[in-house]
């Protein structure tokens, strides 16, 4: 269902103003983390590359991983046009398949809460990082559901930062920081407005 939807949403992606906005946003918190042109790094959950192709500039190499071809054709198409070197488009899923790179940087926004098992999806970032390795995470704090009200398959309606620190300090990540980068504002039916926090979370390996 997920991909579904995806696949059918990749062509709009980036016309939604709320969307680029919140890319920018969790990019340039990213980009304010200690980059280097010697990087690798790894971006789960790509989409359209919003947010990946404002970090590619700043690092190495980019591996743009997603599960949704039809994201990933959306970003190939702008790879192109672009004529960049340094960003390759690869479908996979990580909570089923392996990969035997390792990566100095691992980033990820707005992609945690598609995924159901969050530990296990924590765990293969750990192994994937160098020693010192970074990762970097944007989603939502906490929510009561109203949030996608389209339906976009999402297996968490966002997360507590007291959990998503107690499992990372349990995979041996350290230390963990939270940073309010966005805050999403939906207007209801009735006029009125709610607002869903967006967090960037950075640990280090
Ligand atoms: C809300 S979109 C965010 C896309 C992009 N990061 C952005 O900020 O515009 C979530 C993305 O996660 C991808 N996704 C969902 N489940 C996934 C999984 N198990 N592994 C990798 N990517 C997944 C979707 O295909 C989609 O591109």
């Amino acid at each position: 269902m997920t991909q579904t939807h995806f696949d059918k949403s990749a062509g709009e992606w980036d016309q939604k103003q709320r969307r680029v906005e919140l890319a920018r946003a969790i990019a340039e918190n990213i980009a304010a983390l200690p980059l280097h042109d010697k990087m690798k790094a790894l971006e789960y959950g790509c989409g359209t590359g919003l947010v990946g192709l404002a970090i590619a500039p700043r690092i190495g190499s980019l591996l743009a991983m997603d599960t949704s071809k039809g994201m990933l054709e959306v970003l190939t198409g702008k790879i192109k046009e672009q004529g960049l070197t340094n960003v390759t488009p690869v479908c996979l899923d990580l909570t089923v398949a392996a990969c035997d790179q390792r990566f100095d940087l691992i980033f990820s926004a707005m992609t945690l809460h598609h995924i159901g098992e969050t530990g296990l999806i924590l765990e293969k970032f750990y192994h994937l990082l160098n020693d010192d390795g970074i990762l970097a995470i944007a989603d939502l704090d906490r929510e009561d559901g109203s949030f996608h009200s389209e339906g976009a398959g999402e297996k968490h309606y966002g997360f507590s930062r007291e959990e998503l620190s107690e499992t990372l300090a349990g995979l041996g990540f350290s230390p963990v920081n939270f940073k309010t980068v966005h805050t999403i504002r939906k207007i209801d039916e009735d006029g009125g407005s709610r607002d869903y926090p967006v967090f960037l979370l950075t640990a280090k390996k």
